[in-house]
């Protein structure tokens, strides 16, 4: 296991939309195989600009620079649009919030489902049928055969959402992004996405980066968990870590509701006091809500330490060890 390739290799990545402000802010990210890392942080915090980045699917404003940005050993860092574009799916594939934006809503999924298996040219065309009712029917699809002919319109939110699950996978990527993937579904089909993603985690050996408002989806599904703030990672670590002792008082405060809520429903993100602000200056961005800032916060970027758990990181000018 261990010389495979991380399926994600990231190295100082920055991602401007036109101007000075970067959404995402000289963030390192890695992903083992199989592993499952979770990216939590409020809205506008550049989860969704970070998956999009590892995809490919940023809008032309974007500007990118990176280190070292590596999919399963590729650098994708090198490669123009068309090269980038073909490498989507084998090594990383994304399911959306909305599942409808998934689909073409003119075409029978049969057929949808069926041209992301393009790359199979030797494969029949009943061997695809078949290898696409398997799918279907391991995503909790009741009767496949049967949904091949249907249109999107004719599914659920939670039913196409499976569905879409189900298409990723078909691609058999190294990496399966999920950004925020239950959000748009009522509590019951949440949890039952919830649980088809465990099972999914537990069988295929699919590494997952799992972006989620939910503290509750978090600690539920992840290995690891980066925290996001006005770009960058403030913390980083194992889950149980994190949990238990948070070292970075943006995390400290995400995690100070009462802990019996957070793997209710209730456990999404609190409201802290205070707006995101991005000062330009070189000071830490969580200083103007930090209620432990001093005049030093406002004057030097902080650094990254290491906490008292193994792989623990947090980035901020307090020494706690
Ligand atoms: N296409 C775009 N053009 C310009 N700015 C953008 C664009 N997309 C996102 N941004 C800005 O980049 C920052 C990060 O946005 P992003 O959508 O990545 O955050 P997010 O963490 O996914 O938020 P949410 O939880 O609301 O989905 C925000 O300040 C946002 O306004
Ligand atoms: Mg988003």
């Amino acid at each position: 296991m261990s010389d495979q390739p991380l399926v994600l290799d990231i190295e100082d990545l920055t991602i401007r939309y036109g101007g000075v402000i970067s959404a995402v802010d000289n963030v390192n990210l890695s992903i083992r195989p199989g592993e499952v890392m979770g990216v939590i942080g409020e809205s506008g915090s550049g989860k969704s600009t970070l998956a999009h980045s590892i995809l490919g699917l940023l809008p032309k404003s974007a500007h990118i620079e990176a280190a070292r940005f590596r999919l399963s050993g590729r650098d994708v860092n090198a490669m123009d649009d068309s090269e980038r574009a073909a490498l989507r799916g084998p090594l990383a594939a994304m399911i959306f919030q909305n599942p409808m934006t998934a689909f073409s809503p003119i075409h029978r999924l049969g057929q949808q489902l069926s041209d992301l298996l393009w790359r199979d040219g030797q494969m029949s065309r009943a061997e695809k049928r078949e290898r696409i009712i398997t799918m279907l029917r391991r995503t909790g699809i009741a009767d496949p055969a049967a949904k091949l002919d249907a249109y999107p319109f004719q599914f659920s939110g939670g039913m196409l959402q499976r569905v879409a699950i189900s298409a990723a996978l078909l691609m058999q990527p190294a990496l399966l992004i999920a950004d925020e993937p239950t959000t748009a579904l009522d509590v019951t089909t949440e949890a039952q996405i919830l649980h088809l993603m465990r099972e999914l985690r537990d069988q295929s050996g699919v590494a997952i980066l799992m972006i989620s408002h939910h503290l509750g989806v978090i600690a539920e599904l992840c290995d690891r968990v980066a925290v996001m703030y006005a770009g960058q990672i403030v913390e980083e670590g194992p889950v149980e870590a994190i949990f238990a002792a948070p070292a970075h008082p943006y995390t400290q405060a995400l995690l100070a509701c009462e802990p019996a809520l957070i793997r209710e429903r209730q456990g999404r993100l609190p409201v802290i006091a205070g707006e995101v602000a991005r000062p330009g200056g070189p000071g830490c961005r969580f200083a103007p809500r930090c209620s432990v800032a001093e005049e030093l916060c406002r004057q030097a970027s902080p650094p990254v330490r290491p906490a008292a758990a193994e792989g623990q990181r947090y980035r901020c000018v307090r020494d706690l060890a």
